[in-house]
Formats: C-alpha cells, structure tokens, sequence
C-alpha cells in the first residue's frame, strides 16, 4: 500500500471544515486591515533562500528540499529549484521583481503550504500551511516606523482573540541592527571562545561563521552555557533602543500584553530590529503559534533598493491544533437529505434540490433505487437535520413529506414553503 510521505499527512472533513472556517475569519481580519492576496510560487531558486534565510541556518542548511532541475534548455539545465520553507524571501524576492515600491507601502497577505525536511512530531510537519503577512516599502512610505511592528502585532492579537485561542503570550525583544549586530557578534565570539569546545558539532561551527546562530541550538548540554552568553538588549543603540521603547509604548497604549525576551533571536538571519514569537501551553514542545520580524536590510540583500518591512508567520498546523484543545470540532453537516422513492423521481429530486441548494440550504441528495430504510440510514449517516420524501403522490401534488431526524415530527409542506420550513428548522437546532 502506498502512504502519505512520512511528516506529510491528509486533511480530512470535518478537520478541513475547521481550517476552512479559520481562514474565513483571517481573510475578514485582513480585510479590516486593508491587507491584500500575495500568491508566490511553491517552488523558487535555491540561491533566493541561501541569501535570504542565511546558509548557517537549520532551514537551509538541513532541512530544504531541494532539487536540479532536469530541463533540457540550455539556460535552465542544472538549475537548483528549492520547495519554498517559507514565504518571506519569495515575497520581497516579488517585490523587487514587480517593483512594487511604486504602489508605496505594501500590505500583504498569503495562506500556504512550506516544506522542511524537519524531525516529524505534534505541531512539526514536513509539508505544513502558514498564514503570513508582510508589510513593506520605501523608506518614504513609513514602512520603517515603530507604528507598523505595533499594527502587526496589534493585529495578530486580535486575530487569536477572534478566534478563540486563549491564553496566548506574545514574546518581544529586538535584535537591533547591522550597527549593533557587529560589536554584539564581536562580544559574544569573546564570550564563546573558552566555552565552545565543550559545546556541540555545529555551535562551534556557528561561532566561527554566525554567532548569533548558537542560540538556535536545542542540545540540553549546552544550555548553561547559552543561558550566560551576553544578550543582545545590551548593545542597542540609540536609535534602535527608541524604535523598540516606541513599539512597546504602543501596545501598552492599545492595551496588547507582552512579555519581553531577550533571548528571543529567531532562526532566520534576515531580521533586524523587532523580534516576536507568540506562543501557547497547548501546544506542548513545538508551543510557537506564529513567529516574525523586522527585516530592514533583506531587500538590498536580494539586490533591491532599500525597503524596510515587517511580517509574520502563523502554523496554520498549530494554530487548528490549539483550536481543537479548545473546543471540540463542530460537525458541519446538511439541511436535508432529499430521498426520491420510486422510478422515475430522482429528476424531480434533482429538480427540487436545485432549487432549494440556490437559495443556500445544503442539501444532500439520494438515489430512487433506495428503499426508505436505507434513505433514512444514508440521511442520518450524512447527519442531515431533514429527510425530504420525494415519491409519485408528492410530486402530484406538489407538497412533500418533510422529517426532522432529531425529533422525529413529520409535515406536509407545500413546496413554495420549504425552504422557510427547513431554514426555520435548522436554526433552532
Ligand atoms: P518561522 O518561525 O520559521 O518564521 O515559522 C513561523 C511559524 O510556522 C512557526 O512559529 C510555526 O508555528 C510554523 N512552523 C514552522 N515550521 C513548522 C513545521 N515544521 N511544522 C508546523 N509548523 C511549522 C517564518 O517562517 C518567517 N517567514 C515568518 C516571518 C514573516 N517573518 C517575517 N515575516
């Protein structure tokens, strides 16, 4: 028997009902937002992540699919193509290519799967979905300000709060910037070199090439020693400090609660600046809802003009995972089961079911060959509300046998009042 791939796995009904049903409300909540759609290709250039992500990273380094194309045109033969592992470098990779500083500050949106070759367990997929949004542009159009991290955040805080989840912790620091970034790395390659040889393989590769990348490092061993480390919060500098006083000052005014970490760095290298990760007990060791950022040099990075930006990530995974914690998954079922009983009358039950499904009842629709019996057993299997009896005396006389299936009252309704009939029903279910 042929099986999902390992760390890959089907969504099933109702589960895909929930998923449905939460990007519903995240598309209104974008919408209140005026964020708009970005839809970027699954698959990009290897070369887009390595410079975008960071080669010491754990993403690039151990878990990309990757793969040389097998075209046969000269310009694209050995090109080595990446299964996205995340969505920012494909969108600012768009950005640039569409030169979209021309519309001023972007606000964008996107919902879809991203590939990591990651160990699989609860919450961690191969093949996971990511809601995501980020919001830049050209100096000139504010991207840089404060007010964005503060909108995003503000934002996401109310998304979780419609949808249920409770109980979240929004987990700020700043990373601050290249300025900081080179007297930090230089203080923590200070700080590393008379513990590094007693630490793991790839921390003491990570402290010669990207120190910032030990924290990344999950090996129990280690920890004491990362726990000592200096932190970044000690080498802001001054306009970096103010930027993240201002986001804080923010939310505290739009009354969304944090927690600063200043152990929080992420595990990408293109952030700078403000550093988020919400985080919820339900979730068990894979507890990070959503992470994000500010990435304010990821552009010239990529060969484009400067284009500060901030965004984030949800684990769309996750994030249905804490749901149903939370509440058990509602049964999304039909209004009626339309049983036709006898030869001829599966036309006048798809007849009738046109009309009732145009004017939005759900309706689920038998087979004339069905004994009623095996009608009732089907309707209740499908967990419709209604049995609806379509034989040769109803059709005559346009008025059918209509039976709730939880209470077991039958009526005779004429047909210009079934719907009525069946709305009226359901809604008091
Ligand atoms: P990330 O922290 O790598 O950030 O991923 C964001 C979220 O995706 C995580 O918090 C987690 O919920 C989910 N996630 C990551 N890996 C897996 C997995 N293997 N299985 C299930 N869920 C997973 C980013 O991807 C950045 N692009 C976020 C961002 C946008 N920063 C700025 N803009």
């Amino acid at each position: 028997m042929i099986k999902a791939v390992r760390g890959t796995r089907d969504l099933l009904p109702p589960e895909t009902d929930l998923w449905n049903s939460v990007e519903a409300a995240v598309r209104e909540v974008f919408r209140a937002y005026n964020f708009h759609e970005i839809r970027t290709p699954v698959f990009e250039e290897t070369q887009l992540f390595a410079r975008a992500v960071g080669e010491e990273t754990d993403v690039v380094s151990k878990e990309m699919y990757t793969w040389e194309d097998r075209s046969r045109a000269e310009s694209e033969k050995g090109q080595s193509l990446t299964l996205r592992p995340e969505n920012t470098a494909g969108v600012v990779r768009a950005y640039i290519e569409h030169k979209l500083w021309d519309r001023g500050l972007n606000k964008l949106y996107y919902i879809g799967p991203q590939f990591r070759r990651e160990r699989p367990q609860k919450g961690r997929y191969r093949q996971f979905y990511q809601i995501g949004a980020e919001v830049l542009g050209p100096p000139t159009s504010g991207s840089e300000s404060p007010a964005r991290d503060a909108e995003v955040l503000e934002l996401l805080a109310t998304l979780l709060d419609r949808l249920g989840i409770k109980n979240w912790t929004l987990q700020l620091n700043s990373i601050g910037c290249a300025n900081d970034r080179a007297a930090y790395n230089e203080a923590l390659r200070k700080a590393l070199e008379p513990v590094v040889p007693k630490m793991c393989g790839d921390c003491q590769r990570r402290a010669a090439t990207n120190p910032l990348r030990v924290f990344d490092c999950k090996v129990p061993e280690d920890q004491p020693i990362i726990e000592k480390l200096p932190r970044i919060s000690q080498y802001l500098d001054e306009p970096c400090r103010k930027h993240f006083e201002e986001v804080q000052a923010i939310l505290k005014s739009v009354g969304v609660d944090f927690q600063i970490n200043d152990r929080l760095v992420r595990g990408l290298d293109y952030y700078s600046r403000t550093a988020f990760e919400f985080t919820h007990g339900a979730l068990g060791a894979q507890n990070a809802i959503l992470g994000g950022g500010r990435y304010d040099g990821l552009s010239e990075s990529l060969g484009g003009p400067s284009a500060p930006g901030i965004g984030f990530a949800i684990g769309e995974d996750r994030l249905v995972l804490a749901l149903q914690e939370a509440t058990a998954t509602p049964q999304a079922s039909a209004d009626v089961y339309i049983a036709p009983l006898g030869e001829g009358m599966n036309r006048e039950a798809a007849r009738l079911a046109r009309e009732l499904r145009r004017q939005g009842i759900v309706a689920d629709l038998g087979d004339e060959t069905f004994r009623l019996k095996k009608s009732f057993e089907s309707a209740t299997k499908q967990g419709a509300r209604f049995i609806l009896i379509v034989g040769e005396n109803e059709v005559k006389a346009d008025v059918f046998a209509l039976k709730n299936l939880a209470s077991g009252e039958q009526v005779q309704v004429p047909r210009g009042e079934l719907v009525q009939r069946i709305r009226s029903g359901s809604s008091s279910q």
